[in-house]
């Protein structure tokens, strides 16, 4: 089962305004004689989502949310409906680690995040990862089962074919160190493991997850080579337009 690999960008509070719009257009700019064999997400901070997808307009680069609530409307300030985000996201990001601390996120709510994203035809990219008390606990697996499951439970076959799931390691965030390749394979393979559990072989090898934590240009080619690595998420080095775009070239080599 050929998968198209995904690479998202996750500016984060990085950018101011017109920072994002010039970050898009030189994205736009460098992508332009490159022919996309991977699906390509950037995701800037609420107020630039109109203004980015505006500069990307037809292009096959792709506007995701970096969050979302998970009712549709309501007495909720500061909050973000899925209703304002749709006329220009296609994607957006639930259940990021950065999130989940700063809100206690749970589980259900990201779920119900990924449902109400689903009913709107917003493709969810669920990020889910052990922290690094549960890594040194070796219970990176137990967490991993357990957030996966959860989610898993909520799903049904035909709305997890839109999913995306963005394995985190949450200590490999923003600090230079990530997981051996080889143990990021391991950790895709559970989670496919999982799926194929409840939806069966064919669901699990359609899925797509992909490695995020520290991607820079120079790190991303030993997890694009592990077997079941398809795209990465990337956070600091995406708000750099040529080191995203030397991402994307990595990862597009393994596109069919
Ligand atoms: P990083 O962030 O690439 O800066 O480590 C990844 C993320 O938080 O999605």
């Amino acid at each position: 089962m050929e998968r198209k690999p995904v690479v998202v960008g996750n500016w984060k509070m990085e950018l101011s305004h017109k920072a994002s719009t010039e970050a898009a257009l030189s994205i736009k700019k460098l992508l332009k004689n490159i022919t996309l064999k991977c699906e390509v997400v950037v995701c800037p901070s609420y107020p630039a989502l109109a203004a980015v997808k505006e500069v990307f307009g037809k292009t096959t680069v792709a506007v995701g949310a970096q969050n979302v609530h998970w009712e549709e409307r309501g007495a909720w300030t500061g909050q973000v409906s899925v209703s304002q985000i749709m006329p220009f996201a296609a994607w957006s990001i639930v259940g990021h680690s950065e999130q989940r601390a700063l809100t206690g996120e749970t589980e259900d709510e990201v779920t119900l995040k990924a449902s109400l994203l689903l009913q709107h035809g917003i493709a969810p990219i669920v990020c889910i990862g052990e922290s690094r008390e549960e890594r040194e606990a070796e219970q990176t697996v137990t967490k991993v089962t357990q957030q996966i499951q959860h989610f898993l439970s909520k799903m049904t076959r035909t709305s997890l074919s839109k999913v995306v799931i963005a394995y985190e390691p949450i200590w490999a965030i923003g600090s230079g160190q990530m997981p051996e390749p080889s143990d990021v394979a391991e950790i895709m393979l559970l989670i496919r493991k999982q799926v194929a559990g409840r939806f069966g072989n064919e669901a699990a090898d359609k899925l797509r997850i992909l490695y995020g934590g520290s991607v820079t240009p120079t790190n991303v080619a030993p997890y694009m080579a592990e077997p079941g690595v398809d795209g990465v998420l990337v956070g600091g080095a995406s708000t750099h337009p040529m080191q995203f775009v030397e991402i994307i070239k990595t990862v597009q080599g393994k596109a069919a």
